[in-house]
């Protein structure tokens, strides 16, 4: 029997590639090229191959045109990614295409990418490698970029899933005291002495850094403000390493530049691969390239997660592990 058609939109890890090539009729992207940010173009080159499933990846745009342009062999989208508001889930539950993520195999080396940020702007990590790299050190002195510890701060997490969760667990070493917000409180067992707060203000004016683990899409569009920034303590942090779309720019920066906020730690952006020029001025921010899930480890986990939800729909006929619709 003829192997399904498999598109698939990105290159992957070596072994992922060949675990897909061995299985399914695989259409891969060996250069990476960047074609899958126009959804028509995904929809064409899936009509063309007559495929049966895309695995696609966050950044691809899977739009309702997109969906609505593949091809009736489509039977399953599969994102390398546990995000998925690049996917127009209205549009493929329309045409009862199953769509999947890859959730759990990235909440811990994403919460390392929090804390990374969380580090580098207390500490200032960035503008001392910068400063070394430009040849501008003169040598060690008692008052040279002072940052502020971590410990015995109250680091607030905003979404307290499973990312937010590890992010929590890894604070502890560093006696931060964990505050969270989240639609509603987490049983004790999960929640490990992490303080709930029902109510944005009151979370926002208890902490010193605001981590944010929240999906994007429109109910989360720019939810840190210049509002919300308001209510934070003057020389709070902010760290984001979940959507971009979630933050409002031009209120981060403001808050950046006046001093109000001492420093912010970015790895998403919104429109992201384009990053806001005001953060580029900026000595107190911390800019990574949404590096959130990008370990070895962790993207072939990625890869073994998205192929185990396309075998069961493509290979064995039975539901897909992690259906988001
Ligand atoms: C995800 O999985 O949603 C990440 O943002 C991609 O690394």
């Amino acid at each position: 029997m003829a192997k399904p058609v498999l598109l698939v939109t990105r290159k992957l890890p070596e072994a992922i590639e060949a675990r897909a090539a061995r299985d399914y009729d695989a259409r891969l992207n060996p250069d990476d090229a960047m074609w899958a940010t126009d959804g028509a173009e995904i929809a064409r080159r899936a009509t063309e191959a007559g495929a049966a499933g895309v695995l696609g990846a966050a950044g691809d745009k899977l739009d309702a045109a997109c969906i609505g342009g593949l091809p009736d062999s489509v039977k399953i989208i599969t994102t390398f990614s546990v995000g998925f508001d690049h996917v127009d889930l209205s549009a493929a539950k329309a045409r009862g295409i199953a769509v999947t993520n890859t959730p759990d195999v990235l909440s811990f080396a994403t919460a390392e990418t929090a804390f990374t940020l969380l580090l580098t702007a207390a500490r200032r990590a960035g503008e001392g490698e910068r400063m070394v790299r430009a040849g501008k050190w003169e040598g060690w002195a008692p008052t040279q970029l002072l940052g502020v510890t971590l410990e015995g701060k109250r680091l607030g997490i905003l979404g307290m899933g499973r990312i937010g969760r590890e992010l929590a667990a890894m604070t502890r070493g560093f006696r931060m005291e964990v505050h969270y917000r989240d639609v509603q409180p987490l049983p004790p067992e999960m929640e490990q002495g992490a303080i709930y707060h029902a109510a944005d203000d009151a979370f926002l004016g208890a902490i010193d850094i605001l981590s944010m683990h929240i999906p994007g899409g429109e109910a989360t569009r720019k939810w840190l403000n210049a509002e919300r920034i308001a209510r934070m303590k003057p020389g709070s942090i902010v760290i984001n390493s979940g959507r971009g779309t979630t933050v409002d720019d031009e209120a981060l920066i403001a808050a950046l530049r006046s001093g109000h906020l001492r420093a912010a730690g970015l790895d998403v952006y919104d429109g992201e691969p384009r990053v806001h020029p005001g953060y580029l001025e900026l000595e107190n921010v911390a800019l990574l390239p949404h590096l959130g899930s990008a370990t070895i480890e962790t993207r072939d986990a990625m890869g073994r997660r998205a192929l185990e939800n396309l075998d069961a729909v493509l290979l064995h006929n039975t539901a897909p592990p992690h259906r988001v619709v």
